[in-house]
């Protein structure tokens, strides 16, 4: 299957998922950036084709040029605009650095998340893979993992625990949607 990912940022999950690619199913065929950004580098230093765009009907006609199945979303920073959500129903997913509905919505992105998690003493926290729609982190949900937070623990180290979740079952939750 023909994936695009989005991305915006480091590109750590994009690495991951391009690290898996040949154990599953799923071929990574575009990379969608809207700005210049250290995940448009991964992708082009590894051979995939990258496009910087804000401009959702020309995203669209791209990636019907490139028969992407699936859109993946890897820290990728924008709202989508309603009509490609409902173009691409149940086709986008997105990952989230927290057990949503907690700690979700407009501001909770990357350490700021972990911040809020840390100071409200949660006892856990984890990871979220759901269906996007044209509103932040609401989507349904369909896949969580948790993680304990332990004595003394700091936005970073809880960062730290996150990845390690997202790297290993973003592609594995991928590969059972496309098998679906
Ligand atoms: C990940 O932590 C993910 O949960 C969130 O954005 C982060 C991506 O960071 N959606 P990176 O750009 O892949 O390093």
């Amino acid at each position: 299957m023909k994936i695009a990912v989005f991305a915006s940022g480091t590109g750590t999950t994009l690495q991951a998922l391009m690290d898996n690619q040949v154990r599953y199913d799923y071929q990574i065929s575009l990379v969608v950036v809207n700005r210049v950004c250290q995940a448009r580098d991964r992708a082009e230093d590894t051979g995939i084709s990258t496009l910087l765009s804000k401009d959702w009907m020309q995203i669209d006609q791209v990636l019907a040029e490139h028969q992407i199945q699936m859109i993946v979303l890897a820290g990728f920073l924008a709202i989508i605009p309603q009509w490609f959500c409902e173009k691409w129903d149940n086709k986008i997913i997105n990952i989230h650095p927290a057990l949503l509905p907690k700690y979700g919505g407009k501001g909770f992105y990357g350490e700021h998340v972990h911040e809020a998690v840390v100071a409200a003493k949660e006892e856990f926290s984890g990871i979220t893979i759901h269906y996007v729609n044209e509103c932040y982190d609401s989507g349904a949900i369909i896949f969580q993992a948790k993680v304990a937070l332990e004595e003394g623990e700091t936005a970073d180290s809880l960062a730290a625990k996150i990845h390690k979740l997202e790297y290993q079952h973003y592609p594995e939750v991928i590969e059972e949607l496309i098998k679906k």
